[in-house]
């Protein structure tokens, strides 16, 4: 029997995700299919309460259900529970199962292209949404002990310190240009530099050491400013996409049962469908 997974979202059709399992289902010959089901918000619950008795064995949540599937899934993972947010289901044992892959996703990343980062203990972290969760959570995990998040609206980085603990700190833009001095790792979450947008409210690089590695969770456009600035100033960068499809490998393998691999090619095929 064809094996059937999704991607809920509202709205979902930006999604690059269809285009991406898509690819290893080909590539592995397998019987199944990954489709995109845009849900509303007040359906959501109504989704996932007939997902038992679905033709789904699971999926992939997107925004603006995050949150609510977290509240929803019967049994979660030590991500999930730690971002408030799930984004990956599946069944177990006839019970829902969830996870949060975003983190996994953002260290693999990072670790395909300069592993060493595992070392840089000091991070500054630009944002503090929704998607900055997961980056703190893996600098953490990774054992940094110093992550400043720097957000416009301060109260935000501070409801992040109160989640995440003494190991981060709270700080306006203002603090950016002393902070960069002690950085060895600057990331993006904001979206600031997304399609070509407000890039002036970025903080300058000049105080960051030669040795920092700078990376963007944003992917379109894959040189964000904030990259093509720190490539002007001669520092190491690595693009958001990789972390997409990073996020993608765990869930693929719960419903497919294959292990896929993120290679040159995946990463070519998905540039040129966008
Ligand atoms: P997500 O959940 O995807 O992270 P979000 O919750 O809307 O999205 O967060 C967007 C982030 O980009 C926030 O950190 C936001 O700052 P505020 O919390 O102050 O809103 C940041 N952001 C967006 N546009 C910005 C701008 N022009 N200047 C500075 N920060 C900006």
């Amino acid at each position: 029997m064809m094996t059937k997974a999704f991607v809920t979202g509202w709205p979902v059709s930006h999604s690059k995700s269809p285009l991406l399992h898509g690819y290893w289902i080909k590539e592995h010959e397998i019987d199944g299919s990954y489709e995109p089901v845009a849900v509303e918000p007040e359906s959501f619950k109504t989704f996932i309460n007939e997902l038992q008795n679905s033709k789904f064995v699971g999926g992939n949540v997107t925004m603006p259900h995050k949150e609510a599937a977290f509240e929803y899934t019967e049994k979660t993972g030590s991500a999930a529970n730690k971002l408030g947010a799930v984004n990956t289901l599946w069944f177990e044992n006839g019970k829902l199962n969830g996870d949060n892959t975003d983190a996994y996703g953002f260290s693999a990343n990072l670790d395909d292209y300069h592993s060493e980062w595992r070392d840089m203990k000091q991070a500054l972290v630009l944002g503090a949404g929704g998607a900055s969760r997961a980056v703190i959570y893996s600098l953490i995990e990774a054992g940094f002990d110093q992550v400043h998040i720097v957000n416009r609206t301060v109260e935000r980085a501070q409801s992040l310190v109160e989640r995440f603990g003494d190991k981060t700190s709270a700080h306006s833009f203002n603090d950016a240009k002393f902070l960069m001095t002690q950085t060895n790792l600057l990331v993006n979450t904001t979206s600031i530099g997304m399609d070509g947008s407000q890039s002036s409210a970025l903080p300058n690089l000049e105080g960051l050491p030669d040795h920092a590695l700078v990376t963007d969770i944003v992917y379109t456009p894959l040189q964000t400013p904030l990259l093509e600035a720190a490539a002007h100033r001669g520092l190491r960068t690595i693009d958001g996409l990789g972390m997409l499809l990073h996020q993608a490998v765990p869930g693929f393998e719960k419903w497919f049962g294959v292990r896929p691999k993120v290679t040159g090619a995946l990463r070519n095929y998905i540039l040129e469908q966008s």
